[in-house]
């Protein structure tokens, strides 16, 4: 199974791979394709873990 990226919106490490590889390089856009970061804790757990995935997958 999937990691957990986005605790707040349950977000998997699968769903932010699937949107960078739709073009989504940018934390803004990912935010926009997949909700990540629109929770609760405004991305206090998850961004620099979105940050790292899309350096690692652009
Ligand atoms: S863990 Fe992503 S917005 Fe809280």
């Amino acid at each position: 199974m999937s990691e957990i990226i986005c605790l707040c919106k349950n977000i998997t490490e699968e769903t932010i791979k699937e949107a960078i590889k739709n073009g989504a390089t940018t934390i803004e856009v990912v935010a926009e394709t997949t909700g990540a970061t629109t929770g609760f804790c405004h991305g206090g757990r998850c961004k620099a873990k979105i940050e790292a995935l899309i350096k690692g997958n652009k």
